[in-house]
């Protein structure tokens, strides 16, 4: 029989390309579509020497109908997943409207492309974001926490759910997959892909990596004084591979049944600001230089995953630990110290 082809939107980018190569070898086929707006071409090439075959790729902007029109008509596949999306939380609050056009309108185009070709089953990149600022009586998150939109980019996920909820309740054929991501970090062991976020990075993983490899010259922790074992901001950070395993078992429950799910991909566990610097540091062998910074507008004091439901549904469950997630990241980083552009 032949290997069902899987669709990857945002292709290129950084959980995208891990979910690549974890499909390639599960068994599946897989045609990637980016337009490169947050990710380099040089992926593609890393996939190639990763896989051992020529990635098939078609450059496209999920906003544009023509093009996604003919991408679904050259490839016919039997599911998507859906991680195109522009996803700072900052940059949001200062350009709404490219985030909503981005963000929904992308997934709407993609939704009604899909449906011309017969195409009903989607994985949809979510985030642990879709829970706002849990309170600690909160947690650990289930699934039916409250949700609540705190930025634009948040807001972006949750109508993400609600359409894709609206559309499986109007349209029976419609199989979903929601995924709410914790804190993705991390690279594949090759240190051949990785997350390279394009200027000052947002997020505490990749700043630590580029102190720690020379490109930045101290972290700021944002804020000491919060009700944590050590005042520092404490996630659920999950390695990038864990959660393309997600994506395979998420595909795999799609494919193989007649029901839609929304699930946490979590370890289940929460560290601080300062125990991955910690980590970090040992794992590179580098000091991290850091200093105590005001707390940052709208973080939460602890936020981390129950993850029972995907274990429970999916038969999946993250298998690395922090260590790991640091060996794995300072690999790639030190392999690329100016990331794939510059490499
Ligand atoms: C983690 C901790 C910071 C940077 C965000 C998005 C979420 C998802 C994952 C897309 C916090 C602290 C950080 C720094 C620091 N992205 N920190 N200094 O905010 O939990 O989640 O990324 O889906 O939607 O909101 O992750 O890595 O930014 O912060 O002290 O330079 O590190 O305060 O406690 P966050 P993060």
């Amino acid at each position: 029989m032949r290997n069902q082809k899987i669709l990857l939107t945002g292709a290129t980018g950084y959980i995208a390309s891990h979910t690549w190569l974890a499909l390639l070898e599960s068994g599946f086929d897989v045609v990637g579509v980016d337009n490169f707006a947050n990710s380099s071409p040089e992926v593609l090439n890393r996939l190639q020497r990763l896989s051992g075959q020529a990635p098939v790729f078609e450059k496209a902007d999920v906003g544009d109908a023509a093009a996604l029109d003919a991408v679904f008509a050259a490839h016919k596949p039997a599911a998507v997943v859906h991680f195109a999306a522009f996803k700072a939380v900052g940059e949001s609050t200062t350009m709404p409207l490219a985030y909503y056009r981005n963000n929904i309108g992308g997934l709407i185009n993609t939704c009604e492309t899909m449906r011309r070709h017969g195409c009903s089953r989607m994985v949809f990149s979510s985030s642990a974001t879709v829970y706002g600022a849990p309170a600690p009586t909160d947690l650990p998150l289930r699934e039916d926490a409250a949700l609540s939109a705190v930025n634009p980019y948040g807001a972006t996920k949750l109508m993400g759910e609600t359409i894709l909820r609206d559309l499986g309740a109007a349209e029976p054929d419609w199989q979903t997959a929601c995924l709410r991501y914790f804190n993705p970090v991390g690279a594949h062991e090759s240190g051949l892909i990785g997350e390279d976020p394009r200027g000052i990075p947002n997020n505490l993983m990749p700043y630590v990596a580029q102190v720690a490899v020379g490109r930045r010259a101290e972290l700021q922790v944002f804020g000491d004084d919060y009700d944590t074992p050590d005042g520092t901001g404490v996630r659920d950070y999950i390695h990038v591979m864990d959660l393309a395993e997600g994506h395979v078992a998420a595909l795999r429950f799609l494919l193989n049944g007649r029901e839609s799910i929304t699930a946490n991909l979590g370890t289940g566990r929460g560290y601080s600001v300062l125990d991955l610097v910690r980590a970090y540091s040992a794992a590179s062998g580098r000091p991290i230089p850091y200093r105590i910074a005001p707390r940052r507008t709208g973080d939460a004091a602890a936020c981390w995953a129950d993850a029972s439901l995907a274990n429970e549904k999916l038969g999946w469950s993250a298998r690395h630990d922090l260590v790991r997630m640091c060996e794995d990241s300072w690999r790639w980083q030190s392999m690329n110290p100016q990331g794939f552009e510059k490499s």
